[in-house]
């Protein structure tokens, strides 16, 4: 696309008539300190960050940080034009590209326009509704095994990310790759947390012994073992993901190179692990601080019928759905989404500059009252069909981001976190210590900063 103006105004035409004349963004004035304060803010606290930019300065905010412009844009709208993306106005793969580009390079979200649209096609092979009831089917007794496995009787100081991490990582490696636990799985495992540690590094530079460094050299152990694996899993008749990637075609019988596959596969395991470990431990936490609903949920889990599928009882546990969504407004995993402006575009009356990097933030926006009703409450019914606040406006819910990229694994996600929490449920009781509050690290995937210490009631 040219660098010239894109026509963003068609996106409402309520708004052209209002901002008729729309004028260039002018860079907010602040001290070198008061610069070096919100960018420490922005890394610690989005949410905190975004709400003091949007107050301060409005809807859109240009902020020129040495040579980088950064444009932050807040509101349901700003996510429909940022995730819409009109005339490929933004790209995704700038951006990512300087954030995780080193370790996951060409990762589908890393992907514009045509190219995206090709591969994320092909890999729509690996999330058919065949191959999900092929996961669920795996999926469900390693998923009571692993929680089976947690302790017995009473834990008083059980921590629930890293068990979580684990048990999605183990998941990964035989639902993804279909390996089994053992060795290699481990040693993968291992590459595979050095390189996820190292996607975001704060010193952007390899040099030996640090963690890029460190990163770098994961992903090519990574490589080196699934390489080699492709012509196998082309040929055979694997179901797992990587093996449905090996043998995705298009029309015209091609599919994706072998170097393809892997980068694919690579990104997936990372875009499905941290993400899902961090839903699993919002949802723990908030049903912790939130005993009747815990209760309520048990109450469903228990009065599932268990003559019928694993598929179908998942599908009537609408209540965790609910608070699975409640948990994703609250603690979103990414709680901002970053895009490059390929061209001049229009946003409420502001001209916001091309070569600038656009930050959008769903976890603002999760927290607008423009949206929900007494947002910083725990409150999974506003999500109940009777209530449905998420549809006062297309965008104002967005944890799995929307339009072109939307996030294209979130229905295993729903599925895999349905089933641990019908296993923890059925299984045990959780609490944690009164006056608690779980300190959330937001960026750059919420987690807690203590790991979650609950305590465990075996039932
Ligand atoms: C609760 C769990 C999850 C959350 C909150 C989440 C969130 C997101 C978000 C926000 C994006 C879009 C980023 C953007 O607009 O640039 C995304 C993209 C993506 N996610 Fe997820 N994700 C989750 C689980 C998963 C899982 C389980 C998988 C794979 C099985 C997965 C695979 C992907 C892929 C491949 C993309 C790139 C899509 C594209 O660019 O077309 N995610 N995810």
């Amino acid at each position: 696309m040219s660098a010239e103006r894109a026509n963003t105004s068609a996106q409402d035409p309520a708004e052209t008539a209002v901002h008729a004349q729309p004028v260039p963004l002018q860079p907010i004035k602040t001290s070198w300190l008061e610069s070096w304060r919100l960018m420490r803010q922005s890394y610690n606290s989005p949410l905190e960050h975004g709400q003091y930019l949007q107050q301060r300065y409005g809807n859109v905010v240009l902020q020129q940080l040495g040579r980088i412009k950064f444009v932050h844009m807040f509101g349901a709208d700003a996510n429909r034009l940022a995730l819409l993306n009109p005339q490929q106005i933004l790209s995704n793969k700038k951006s990512w590209d300087m954030i995780i580009g080193r370790i996951f390079p060409n990762g589908l979200m890393l992907r514009d326009g045509e190219d995206h649209r090709y591969h994320r096609r092909l890999m729509q092979a690996g999330f058919k509704s065949r191959a999900m009831q092929g996961y669920l089917t795996q999926m469900a007794p390693q998923v009571r095994q692993a929680i089976d496995a947690w302790p017995g009787a009473q834990h008083d100081n059980f921590l629930a990310f890293p068990a979580f991490k684990k048990m999605t990582l183990d998941l990964a490696a035989t639902i993804f790759l279909g390996m089994a636990l053992g060795k290699d799985a481990s040693m993968m495992n291992r590459a595979f947390e050095t390189a996820v540690a190292a996607s975001m590094p704060r010193v952007p530079v390899p040099i030996p012994g640090n963690l890029l460094w460190r990163g770098i050299r994961a992903r090519r152990t990574l490589c080196r073992f699934f390489l080699p694996q492709v012509a196998g899993k082309r040929a055979g008749n694997d179901q797992d993901l990587f093996a449905l990637l090996c043998r995705a075609e298009d029309e015209n019988g091609k599919g994706y190179t072998d170097q393809e596959i892997v980068d694919h596969i690579i990104f997936l395991m990372m875009a499905a692990h941290d993400t899902t470990t961090s839903t699993l431990t919002s949802m723990t936490y908030a049903l912790a601080k939130n005993p009747e609903w815990q209760d309520k949920l048990r109450e469903e889990v228990n009065n599932l019928d268990s003559r019928s599928s694993d598929h179908e009882q998942l599908s009537s546990m609408s209540q965790t759905e609910w608070v699975m969504k409640e948990a994703l407004r609250l603690y979103p995993p990414l709680s901002t989404l970053p895009k490059y402006s390929n061209a001049e575009f229009e946003f409420e009356g502001h001209l916001i500059p091309a070569g600038a990097m656009v930050v959008t933030y769903p976890i603002h926006t999760h927290y607008m009252p423009a949206y929900w009703d007494q947002p910083t409450l725990f409150d999974p019914a506003r999500f109940s069909p009777a209530r449905a606040e998420q549809k006062r406006h297309g965008y104002s819910w967005v944890p799995f981001s929307g339009g072109a990229h939307m996030c294209i694994g979130l229905h295993f996600a729903e599925m895999q976190i349905k089933l641990v929490m019908r296993e923890m449920l059925t299984h045990y009781s959780w609490q944690v210590a009164p006056g608690y509050t779980m300190p959330v690290q937001q960026s750059p995937i919420s987690k807690p900063r203590d790991n979650l210490p609950i305590q465990l009631h075996r039932r």
